[in-house]
């Protein structure tokens, strides 16, 4: 028997918003007019826009909290006013702000309400819990028995995910969930968030006021005005170097340039070569190499190609072996690391450059402050191109 309600799509599943509206008894207007637009199974959306503009009337009209005045909502292909809503309910996730657990219920009892719901055994549940936990970095032994009282709100918030996630449902709604975390917090929880969803590939729809957090965790960002209006949906990218009007604009802020540092990868930038040599091996050797390479500094490397110092020429010319350990303040980044990251970097270093290592933590070059502002500038550029060839949409989809 299938436990949710989508028969072609277990892991995802998409959405479609047929001219949805939503007109509240005794408002003047409606809190959602006419909003029409589609959510690919798997990606994450985010729903942005100014306090009172419909988000969370959106959102819950898709899992049916609330029942639109007109229009149609589809999910995989379902159209959900067909579905009995308990049963639409329990195949999807909501996490809402604070986790909204139940304040008189353990950990492991807020995980089990959809698998209880779903007659699942003991033995089943408890071992879900477990995973679960463990998914949002929680340890199970040490807070499976836990009130939510005894939590902080980081942690309720990790346990208001594992919750939502419990019945493995294709579609997670997520209405300001990390709204009530200070900013450090909130950005493990977004990097936590993003490792799950690149993990397990469901449909995600995010509400948030947050513009950066849109750009961080969005495959597309939808900014809504008053009403529900939908002024522009596209990605992260097209949205910070394209915005549609002046709205938008104004609600990304200052600093495109600089979101855009934060959202590009390392990996997506060709590094510069760098020289290196064996840990133990004669220093001698690495520096005729630099010097021939016309570079003022080189790298030590491990037997896996792993980076363990960086030395100038003075430096090389001052040691007789290559050393085997790793130097505390190796300044170095990884293919995934975002540019502002790598930037940050640079910053700080000595020596005005990161290493750059690939997925498997082998060296692949180095890059300095030009190449990484270069490459920002070549972004904008590439999407001026697309948008000049008309592959960029200001509402819906391409
Ligand atoms: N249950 C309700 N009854 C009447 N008006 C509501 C109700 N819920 C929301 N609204 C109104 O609908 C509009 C959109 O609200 P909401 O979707 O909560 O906005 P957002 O989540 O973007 O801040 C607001 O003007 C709000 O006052
Ligand atoms: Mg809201």
């Amino acid at each position: 028997m299938s436990e949710t309600p989508f028969s072609s799509a277990p892991h995802a599943a998409g959405i479609l918003l047929r001219d949805v509206t939503k007109q509240f008894p005794g408002q003047d207007r409606p809190a959602v007019d006419s909003l029409s637009m589609e959510i690919a199974a798997g990606d994450m959306v985010m729903l942005v826009g100014p306090s009172g503009c419909g988000k969370t009337t959106t959102l819950k009209m898709i899992n049916r909290l609330i029942e639109p005045t007109s229009g149609q909502i589809l999910l995989g292909g379902d159209d959900i006013s067909e579905v009995d809503a308990d049963r639409l309910r329990r195949g999807i996730g909501y996490v809402i702000q604070a986790g909204g657990l139940f304040p008189h219920m353990t950990v492991a009892a807020n995980i089990a309400v959809v698998p209880s719901m779903l007659g699942w055994d003991k033995a089943r549940t408890a071992q879900r819990i477990n995973e679960l936990l463990e998914l949002v970095s929680l340890d199970p032994a040490r807070y499976r028995d836990r009130y939510p009282k005894e939590l902080s709100g980081g942690q309720q918030q990790r346990v208001g995910v594992a919750r939502a996630l419990a019945a493995d449902p294709p579609v997670l709604l997520m209405d300001e969930p990390f709204g009530a975390v200070d900013p450090i917090v909130r950005e493990r929880l977004q990097d936590e968030l993003l490792s799950i969803h690149a993990n397990l590939h469901k449909t995600v729809v995010f509400v948030t006021h947050d513009f950066d957090e849109a750009v961080r965790l969005g495959d597309r960002i939808a900014v809504f005005a008053e009403g529900g209006h939908l002024v522009q949906y596209d990605t992260p990218e097209r949205i910070l170097t394209h915005p549609a009007n002046d709205f938008v604009r104004q609600f990304i802020g200052s600093g495109a340039g600089l979101k855009q540092l934060g959202l590009a990868r390392v990996k997506g930038v060709p590094a510069l070569p760098v020289v290196s040599g064996a840990a133990g091996g004669a220093s001698r050797d690495l520096l005729a190499r630099t010097l021939s390479a016309g570079q003022d500094a080189a790298a030590v490397v491990d037997g896996s190609g792993r980076p363990l110092a960086w030395l100038s020429v003075a430096e090389l010319d001052g040691l007789s072996r290559l050393p085997a350990q790793r130097s505390p303040q190796l300044p170095v980044v990884t293919h995934d690391d975002t540019l502002a990251e790598a930037l940050n970097s640079v910053l700080l270093s000595d020596g005005g450059a990161v290493l750059v290592t690939n997925a498997d933590g082998r060296l692949a070059g180095r890059l300095d402050a030009p190449l990484i502002l270069q490459a920002v500038r070549t972004l904008r550029l590439e999407n001026n191109r697309e948008q000049e060839s008309g592959m960029s949409s200001e509402t819906g989809r391409p």
